[in-house]
């Protein structure tokens, strides 16, 4: 239909037991589909699902052209960036909100293209997200901005605010995310 789509397939692993590995590539293929489609619901930009085939494990969905958020906060000035983290930070909080966890909350799963920020790669989401959950999004979220971030440290405070603004349990995670760090650093 003259659409710009992305195949994501999940090839078989051949160290998992095959069983295992079959069950595991249709548990995430539902999944992803599931959780892309409803992050869009709750009003974050995800591409659109076009076919899913369980069998094979392959989704068709919506290619989304533009930088990796990753790449992105690298190349640009300060306003920018403002601006990014800040969509960042809001859509965050409307899926927190939702009670989806992302599972791999990294700038590498978020795209800019259209003057927003794209969240793909939901495989390992939840639905029905606890506290916990939350919190590990979030902590995955920091290290990254402690790492691959770690020269514009203002970045993650902006994301955190718009965060705190979007989602009124936030200051709840944000102290389950405090515990999630406390734990790693004495054990
Ligand atoms: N809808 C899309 N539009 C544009 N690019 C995409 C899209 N989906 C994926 N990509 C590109 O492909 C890369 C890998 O995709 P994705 O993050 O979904 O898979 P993954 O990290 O390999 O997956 P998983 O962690 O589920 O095994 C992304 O970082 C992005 O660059
Ligand atoms: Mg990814």
């Amino acid at each position: 239909m003259g659409r710009q789509v992305i195949l994501k397939s999940r090839v078989p692993k051949g160290y998992r037991h095959p069983e295992l590995d079959n069950s595991l590539r249709v548990t995430r293929t539902k999944n992803e589909a599931r959780l892309i489609q409803e992050a869009r619901r709750l009003g974050v930009p995800t591409p659109i699902i076009y076919d899913i085939d369980i069998i094979e494990a392959t989704l068709v969905m919506q290619e989304v052209n533009g930088p990796r958020v990753k790449d992105l906060l690298d190349q640009s000035g300060p306003e920018q960036r403002a601006m990014v983290c800040e969509e960042v930070g809001r859509s965050v909080g409307l899926l927190h909100k939702g009670s989806i966890a992302h599972g791999d909350l990294t700038t590498s799963n978020m795209i800019w293209s259209e003057g927003r920020v794209w969240f793909i790669d939901f495989s390992l989401g939840s639905k029905k997200a606890d506290l916990e959950e939350l919190g590990v999004d979030i902590h995955l979220l920091h290290e990254a901005f402690q790492s691959a971030h770690s020269h514009i440290p203002d970045s993650y405070d902006q994301i955190i605010n718009a965060y705190r603004d979007s989602f009124p349990k936030a200051a709840d995670v944000l102290r389950k995310v405090k515990e999630i760090e406390d734990r790693g650093r004495y054990t």
